[in-house]
């Protein structure tokens, strides 16, 4: 069957109950230019009908059993039957469904579990009658619940208190709530969470600043989001207010540092409102995670988790902060329909960070950054291929997790096709473009398509010059990268280039010029360094600069790099407690990539690995023992 959506404007239900109207209550797909997404069949990763029932609402309430590793408890799930049928698909994987129940007076009612599929779960389908307007789930999480990582007091930074925090994107939320696991439908929710005496909850809702006596926390979430923004942190926290909207939560052993390093934060809110439109979230706060989170960092609305190898000291890496405050704008205001749109999110957030940082920063600065993401480019479609389909901006990720089959093509190249947009259309006329977009699509969802027919009419315009000039086809849906690539050029790393050619020559390290230097000109001299470099080389690169030491994780990831290329032995022990220390993929990915490429690096990386293994995330896990060939 295929159907056509409406837009939806009619009264919502699920939010009335609860008593709040919300600024996404009209159907969250995005219909540009009178064109609509076909919400039945489009998402190749759920196996849910949000065109045949639309979830609106959720009302979570939940235990939390450290002991166990279990959350436990029910879903109310408000529902919209729109079709009028009798079945309600959720989407769920590892969960345990105990009972489930219609109406106000939860009558049990009927369901099976379908098939498992390898990574998308199972499906539950529920039996409905034409007027159900609540479903309630009795339900309690598997051990081992993507979603969930249960953190033991040792891998805090108390190491009195356990901690547990979630990561939903990109189809992990149906392993801790059954729910319509898709980008393309919205909700809001509410929710009840009891933990242990002593701890605090915190989701991607309003949220508490203090400790509750009796270990139970109410959550109202009034902005409808998709599930993959669905977020629950416990842990021994302590909060920090920047000024009156906006702050930070971090264990009371990094909260001083937390807060001073991303005290930026409130002016970064300024710039961004005053390029794309108001902040629609109410409170923007960041949660500084032990660090064994597997990102960088996670756009949950109202509360970003964020890694702590962003604590570097100097606030040089506080542009992370810029991006997940960007998704607040592109990604959770205008939410890709489907992965296969990741672009759209992570495009126009990497695209939107560097303007935040030029605000910020300077020009030369975030043209520092632009710099490095084209090396990024670059290295990523040496790796892929550029014929690899894989390089398109639109994907086709149907039959495969969306968490392998995304790369950094989507971030990278994404932002250099909008600053190509922006560059030929000037600036003013692209800011407003995108400023008109946000609003025109705020809290739906876009799909590829949609976003081109938008580009068309709003910035195109018929103008054929123009058109020729972007390539949109090419950028878009071919592999590689278009000829008309931006150019970018950074002053601050063309001073680096001279010192990596003097290096290149024979100077010594103490002979260079590298006074003033920041973390992302470090980073750049690490990676362009020539290879292979002798022992002696690398000796004196260490005495001189002590990268071994460094506290900043950056810097440290592209040395162990170089350290790894020359095996350069007295590096190891750094690279082991690097490797055992944290848990962030980005870092740990190449590092052991770059391990597995001899025999003795192998070697190494599996004893390494034996030992870290545990402390990792099982988004971090399920890619390394793929590099490893590991079988747990
Ligand atoms: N939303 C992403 C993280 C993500 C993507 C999680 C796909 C799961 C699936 C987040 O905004 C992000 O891009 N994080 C980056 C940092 C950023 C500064 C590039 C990361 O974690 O490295
Ligand atoms: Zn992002």
């Amino acid at each position: 069957m295929k159907t056509r959506l409406p837009i939806f404007l009619a009264f919502v239900s699920a939010a009335l109950l609860v008593g709040c109207r919300t600024p996404g209550d009209s159907l969250s797909i995005g219909v540009p230019a009178g064109r609509a997404i076909d919400a039945g069949s489009f998402d190749p990763h759920s196996f849910s009908r949000p065109d045949r029932v639309l979830v609106r609402h959720i009302a979570l309430d939940l235990d939390v059993d450290f002991d166990n590793r279990r959350l436990a408890g029910t879903v109310m799930l408000f529902i919209e039957n729109r079709a009028r049928v009798t079945e309600l698909v959720l989407d769920t994987k590892d969960l345990e469904i105990l009972g489930v129940s219609i109406g106000h007076d939860r009558k049990e009612t009927s369901w099976r579990m379908g098939d498992e599929q390898p990574f998308m779960g199972r499906p539950l389908q529920i039996s409905i009658k034409q007027s159900t307007s609540l479903v309630t789930v009795t339900y309690r999480t598997s051990p081992a619940a993507a979603a969930l990582q249960w953190l033991p007091p040792e891998q805090t930074a108390g190491k009195k208190l356990p901690f547990l925090f979630t990561q939903s994107q990109a189809i992990l939320a149906r392993t801790w709530v059954p729910c319509q696991d898709t980008p393309a439908v919205r909700m809001t929710y509410e929710a009840r969470v009891r933990v242990p005496p002593g701890m605090i909850a915190l989701m991607s809702a309003e949220n508490p600043t203090t400790r509750s006596e009796d270990g139970v926390y109410r959550f109202r979430m009034p902005q409808a989001i998709p599930s993959y923004l669905l977020a629950l942190a416990v842990g021994d926290l302590e909060f920090r207010p920047f000024d009156g909207r906006s702050g930070v939560y971090a264990e009371p052993e990094v909260i001083e540092n937390a807060a001073w390093e991303l005290a930026d934060t409130p002016r970064m809110m300024e710039v961004a409102e005053s390029l794309y439109g108001p902040y629609r979230w109410g409170r923007y706060d960041v949660l500084v995670l032990p660090p064994s989170f597997p990102y960088g960092g996670m756009e949950n609305p109202r509360l970003t988790f964020a890694t702590p190898t962003i604590l570097a000291g100097d606030r040089s890496l506080v542009s992370l902060v810029a991006h997940e405050l960007a998704h607040s704008w592109s990604g959770n205001l205008v939410t890709n329909a489907t992965w296969n749109d990741f672009w759209l999110n992570e495009g126009f957030t990497s695209y939107i960070e560097l303007r935040i940082m030029e605000a910020l920063s300077g020009r030369d600065y975030s043209e520092m950054l632009a710099t490095l993401s084209l090396q990024e480019l670059h290295d990523e479609l040496g790796k892929l291929g550029a014929q690899n389909p894989d390089t398109r901006l639109h994907l086709d990720l149907a039959g495969r997790d969306p968490d392998e089959g995304t790369t950094s093509i989507a971030y990278d190249k994404g932002q250099f096709f909008l600053r190509l947009l922006e560059e030929i259309a000037g600036r003013e006329r692209f800011d407003e473009f995108l400023r008109d977009y946000f609003d025109r699509f705020a809290f739906r969802s876009m799909d590829t398509a949609g976003f081109v027919s938008f580009l068309d009419s709003e910035l195109i315009r018929d103008d054929e010059e123009l058109e020729r000039r972007v390539a949109i086809e090419e950028w878009i849906f071919a592999p590689g990268l278009p000829d008309n690539l931006p150019r970018v050029s950074s002053t601050a790393l063309s001073r680096v280039d001279r010192e990596i050619q003097r290096f290149g020559e024979g100077i010594s390290a103490n002979g260079l010029d590298t006074l003033d230097w920041n973390t992302h000109q470090w980073r750049y001299f690490l990676r362009g360094l020539p290879t292979p470099m002798s022992y002696g080389q690398m000796e004196d690169l260490d005495r001189a600069f002590e990268f071994s030491t460094t506290g900043n994780s950056e810097v440290l990831n592209a040395w162990l790099l170089a350290a790894i290329e020359n095996r350069y032995e007295p590096a190891y022990p750094a690279l082991e407690r690097f490797l055992t220390g944290m848990g962030r993929r980005r870092f740990l990915l190449p590092l052991y990539e770059a391990l597995a490429r001899t025999a003795e690096g192998r070697d190494l990386a599996g004893k390494i690995y034996a030992k870290a293994r545990p402390g990792y995330h099982s988004i971090s896990q399920g890619t390394i023992d793929a590099i490893l060939d590991w079988n747990s």
